[in-house]
């Protein structure tokens, strides 16, 4: 991985606090554990040279402990090749999708970029309310799948323009249909769930409520998505696509009457996002059983010390596995160490040691 060549780390089932200079490879560890987990890295833009340079794979394993029970083990992994090629094993045996290992070990991550979660697109805050979908709902993956199959497949149809295509488009929709309403009804069933834990995330982050989360469906529901797809036809036809469902919902996120992306200084909106995934975290504990591993890179980052440790030992409260990355700054460190008593490793050159 990167400038990793290898490592095995004995982690800590609670905290591990992973420091190293600029450049040593702290963000690769934890990219590495995102792979293992998603199939894939955080750091959108390096995707393609994660695989260390001269290298024509990586691979990435981890022997999982159930919480209760120090004889329950599990080992997964996965390699990727510089083709494109992915090989996901649980037991030693391959299974077909990343989706299983992720099941396995939901990862949640929060570094700089997580910021688009507040400022970027809609899709980014879909990300974040799906992923908390997929763990509680067995059944989100399949529909969404089914969903975005069918919805390529009428986009193409549409795009071609042509009227006389409606049979195929009624195929299409048939298919569409109940897996975009299956979709929308599970994220608003989650988003309702969300609300107790989240306002109380909020308001231990911020000491007001005056954070507002709204979860617009992408689609105007009276009458069913079906209706709705009708009503628009014109209109889809013009622009060659599907103007309205699941795939352009969005969370609309306030601050008292703004929205928090005009409104929140950078140290508040980074404090929502906080906020936010460790609400969505403690959720994901209590209704699953299963403990996530949260990787922290650049905790410091438009951060004060005081809400360092605010979001320390909200961490310790909810109990979940925790990664966090730190350059050599010996308050913060000794902060995190006298809060979360973690396990510490020392990164330098790529090479890590306890
Ligand atoms: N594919 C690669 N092969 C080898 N080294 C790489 C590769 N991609 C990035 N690097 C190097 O890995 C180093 C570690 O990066 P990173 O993990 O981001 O460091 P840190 O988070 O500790 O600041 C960087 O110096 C970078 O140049
Ligand atoms: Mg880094």
């Amino acid at each position: 991985m990167r400038n990793v060549q290898s490592a095995s780390l004995e982690c800590s089932q609670y905290s591990n606090l992973i420091i190293g200079p600029n450049g040593s490879g702290k963000t690769s560890l934890l990219e590495s554990m995102a792979v293992l987990s998603q199939g894939k890295s955080f750091r959108n833009s390096l995707k393609k040279s994660i695989i260390r340079d001269g290298q024509s794979s990586l691979t990435v394993s981890a022997l999982l402990r159930a919480i209760d029970s120090d004889s329950m083990e599990t080992r997964i992994g996965i390699s990727k090749f510089g083709g494109g090629k992915t090989v996901a094993k649980v037991a030693l045996e391959k299974v077909q999708r990343v989706s299983t290992l992720s099941s396995l070990l939901p990862v949640c991550v929060i570094e700089p970029n997580s910021m688009d979660i507040i400022e970027g697109g809609p899709s980014f805050r879909r990300q974040l309310m799906d992923w908390g979908v997929f763990h509680v709902e067995h059944g989100f993956i399949d529909h969404w799948r089914r969903f975005s199959h069918a919805l390529k497949q009428r986009n193409a149809l549409l795009k071609t323009g042509q009227k006389d295509s409606s049979n195929q488009l009624d195929y299409w929709n048939r298919i569409l249909v109940p897996s975009a309403e299956y979709v929308t009804n599970v994220r608003q069933k989650y988003m309702m769930e969300l609300e107790e834990t989240l306002s109380r995330s909020l308001t231990h982050f911020f000491m007001d409520d005056g954070i507002r989360i709204v979860l617009r469906d992408g689609w105007t529901d009276a009458g069913g998505y079906s209706e709705c797809l009708d009503k628009t036809i014109t209109k889809d036809l013009r622009y060659g696509f599907t103007t309205i469902g699941p795939h352009k919902a969005d969370l609309e996120i306030c601050a008292g009457n703004h929205l928090a992306k005009d409104y929140l200084s950078r140290g508040q909106k980074k404090l929502a996002v906080y906020a936010i995934r460790l609400a969505q975290i403690e959720q994901l504990q209590r209704k699953s059983g299963r403990q996530v591993s949260l990787l922290l890179d650049d905790l410091p980052s438009e951060l004060d010390t005081n809400n360092c440790e605010k979001v320390c030992k909200e961490i310790k409260r909810i109990g979940c596995q925790v990664f966090i990355t730190s350059i050599n700054n010996t308050d913060l460190n000794s902060m995190i160490i006298d809060t979360l008593d973690p396990n510490v490793f020392h990164v330098e050159h790529g090479t890590v040691s306890v």
